[in-house]
């Protein structure tokens, strides 16, 4: 790993064993690009990358000369207006109305390590080896307004986070109206755009097209980094598979309203941007005041998607989740919600917490309802004090019995919410974002407090701690489960509006920051009814996170397949639950249902009493095999083989990091009579090492799983015997792959 600058040809090369990124500083001093991609050998001078012609048409700044056009030029830190006409990368309002800039190199420092990004979460390091970090220092002249542009290069995988810096060096005030955190431009446009969209319920499903001339995005405007799409995206090459293949993975470590789009220009040149959505987004910058924005990671690979997954996952689960929880085995729980909803009592719960801990559960976790006048969804946000009616022990005295019984305690809190029907909203009711003479949307009947106001995340601290302090919690739930519409907060003057959605996300972001610290073996999971929040900012805090509200193993192959393009398998909340499933009406085996929720952190999401007998012995029996093999299956080196969005079947792989140990999940949705044989072909493997293989005991090497593949065929592909089970629809089996002696 290292970075270079050489003096001569003014270009930097940031390099590890993987990959290099190179930057030059171009003729007029504006910062431009190079190239990202597989690691190349270093020269003095790549200026000839920098690809310019003559060309009719072209804005040029210097007269006589058609060659350097902006519009033509790859860059760092473009701005639109000055001969570029493409989407910028900044855009900055100025006191006589201009929005042009002009930013020119200054200079740069490279420091070892990874600094923090103040009040953001981001990329660490542990130890000043494992990265360095390049700061090119660029300014315009006109305003006086530094840009800070870092770029951090790890001694480990195929990443490089980015994040910009803008300092107000000037004698007025601006505003900086686009500061998006990453520009990437690259040479062509012969790419696949592959994104992770969808809805509540549906969340992660993996689109992709070609990228074609003209501008394409994924974006949220909804104060949340949403269901609906997720800060990430991929473009890969067309030919480019799960195993085979380059792709560039992109990903904001942002929770609030983002954009990331990619403009295909007239000579096939490709913008990547990503960042804040400037949509909704003016920040007013006084002179001496600084603005970071957030860190955007992009990820190169040339083993395919999965390479591409794998460097987000070794980057994501090390080294942007932290604390307590962040290497360890995550403890199987019981939720309540999918059993009780808002119906229950302390007895009920206690009913379902012994079954559960007879079935070798670890944790009861009590989800929404147990607060304020909380017994439907009209009242009680905001009120995070015991309901007493429900509670007569109150939270301490539940979580101590739970304790008893040899579990750990687990509580939901939706922290950033208030009903009207409340004694916070009764007290405070300018606490809400809300906009003065208009009407305000509820969203499930609630409302969204005003977190860019530090007393009221000070206020929610109050009550959040005091309950964590009095009561043996080990787990949190962190919900959220609207939207934000008419944002506006009370507390701000007009010309500091357009900070509102900025300003809520970093005093959520200061929550987090403050319970994590008081609490550092608390296990957070963070949730936006469902997944709606499922970003790499959060993960910073809570290293895992609900992955949808719809349970149903068949809806979920889906979900957590398409979460896995950039999420650790360790960051995916993932539960069994009841059939007919509440969501979809769908029956599914037990079996099925585990064998999706083991690719997750599991638990169940069920009142278990309601299980036969039989039933009863089966989950005693998933628990014992998760808690055996969960160190593999949430650390392991995960591999997508076969997508539930191309066919009938999907199959998924975790290997060990010695490769002696794999477990392959294979899934069929509808059964068939007389199918087609089928074997899949493996990874990750040893080539050289014999496994045996758990459902047979038959043996092959490595390279054979790989090569031929890994027989699913079952009873299906011919007549049925007699006597032999029937297979049906919603199949599914797990292989557990373990090197011996050939
Ligand atoms: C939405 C979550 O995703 C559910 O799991 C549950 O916690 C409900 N909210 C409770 O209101």
């Amino acid at each position: 790993m290292g970075i270079l600058y050489h003096e001569s040809s003014k270009t930097f090369h940031l390099f590890n064993g993987e990959i290099s990124y190179l930057m030059i500083v171009l003729a007029n001093g504006q910062l431009g690009q190079l190239y990202f991609g597989r690691r190349i050998h270093d020269r003095e001078d790549f200026s000839d990358l920098l690809e310019i012609a003559p060309r009719a048409m072209a804005a040029c700044p210097t007269l006589g000369d058609k060659t350097f056009s902006l519009e033509h030029v790859k860059q760092e830190l473009p701005v639109y207006g000055t001969g570029d006409y493409r989407s910028p990368a900044v855009e900055v309002q100025q006191p006589n109305g201009s929005r042009l800039s002009d930013f020119r190199y200054q200079g740069y420092r490279i420091e070892a390590g990874k600094p923090g990004l103040s009040g953001l979460p981001a990329t660490y390091v542990e130890k000043e080896q494992e990265a360095d970090t390049l700061v090119v220092e660029l300014a315009d002249t006109v305003t006086g307004l530094k840009a800070e542009l870092y770029y951090t290069v790890f001694a480990q995988g195929s990443a490089v986070a980015r994040s910009v810096r803008y300092v107000n060096g000037g004698r007025e005030a601006v505003y900086l109206e686009r500061a998006m955190s990453l520009c990437l431009d690259l040479p062509d446009c012969d790419y696949d755009w592959v994104q992770l969209s969808g809805a509540w319920a549906r969340e992660r499903h993996v689109i992709a097209r070609r990228l074609a001339m003209g501008i394409q995005s994924v974006a949220s405007l909804r104060g949340n980094s949403s269901h609906q799409h997720n800060p990430f995206l991929a473009l890969k090459r067309p030919a480019t598979t799960e195993q085979q293949g380059e792709a560039i993975g992109v990903s904001l470590v942002y929770s609030g309203n983002f954009l990331m789009q990619a403009e295909v220009d007239a000579h096939n040149c490709t913008r990547v941007l990503a960042g804040i959505h400037p949509d909704t987004f003016c920040w007013k910058l006084e002179p001496g005041e600084s603005f970071q924005t957030p860190e955007a990671v992009i990820a190169y690979s040339c083993q395919g998607l999965n390479g591409m997954s794998q460097a987000f996952h070794r980057l994501y689960q090390k080294r942007l989740a932290r604390g307590y929880w962040r290497d360890r085995e995550r403890p199987i729980l019981i939720n309540n919600w999918e059993a009780t909803f808002f119906d229950f009592t302390e007895e009920a719960l206690l009913q379902i917490a012994r079954k559960a801990k007879e079935c070798g559960v670890e944790m009861f976790v009590l989800d929404d309802g147990w607060f304020g006048g909380r017994r439907h969804e009209m009242a009680g946000l905001g009120d995070w004090r015991a309901n007493k009616d429900v509670l007569p022990h109150g939270i301490a005295g539940l979580a101590e019995q739970i304790e008893e019984m040899g579990m750990k305690f687990g509580l939901w809190f939706e922290p950033e919410m208030v009903n009207i029907d409340s004694d916070l909203y009764r007290s405070h009711p300018d606490w809400l974002l809300e906009t003065p003479d208009r009407a305000r949307c509820h969203g499930r009947n609630q409302y969204v407090l005003d977190f860019s106001r530090p007393e009221v995340v000070d206020t929610i601290y109050g009550m959040m701690a005091a309950i964590l302090r009095e009561a043996k919690v080990s787990y949190i739930k962190w919900d959220m489960n609207r939207s934000i519409t008419e944002c506006y907060s009370k507390a701000l003057p007009a010309d500091r509006q357009g900070e509102v959605f900025h300003r809520y996300i970093l005093g959520v972001y200061e929550l987090y920051q403050r319970l994590t610290e008081e609490f550092p073996h608390v296990l957070f999971e963070s949730c936006a009814s469902g997944g709606g929040r499922f970003d790499p900012g959060m993960l910073y805090y809570a290293p895992q996170a609900w992955a949808s509200d719809n349970t149903d193993a068949v809806e979920r192959m889906k979900i957590q397949y398409g979460s896995s393009l950039c999420y650790p398998i360790s960051s995916i909340g993932s539960h069994v639950s009841v059939t007919p499933n509440h969501q979809v009406n769908r029956q599914t085996p037990l079996h099925t249902r585990a064998n999706v929720a083991y690719f997750g952190t599991f638990g169940y999401e069920l009142d278990l009493n309601k299980l036969s007998e039989e039933e009863i012995e089966a989950v005693k029996e998933q628990i014992s095999f998760m808690k055996e093999y969960r160190g593999l299956l949430q650390f392991g080196t995960f591999y997508r083989l076969k997508s539930p969005f191309e066919g009938n079947e999907m199959c998924w792989m975790v290997v060990s990091e010695d490769q002696r140990t794999a477990i392959v999940g294979w899934y069929r949705i509808l059964n068939q009579v007389n199918a087609h044989f089928t074997r899949i072909q493996l990874a990750g493997l040893a080539p050289d090492f014999c496994y045996q293989n758990s459902r047979d005991g038959s043996k092959h090497y490595g390279d054979e799983l790989m090569g031929f593949g890994l027989i699913t065929s079952d009873v299906t592909a011919g007549e049925i015997p007699p006597n032999v089970a029937h297979s049906c629809d919603f199949e599914s089996r797990l292989y557990v792959l373990k090197a011996v002696e050939g």
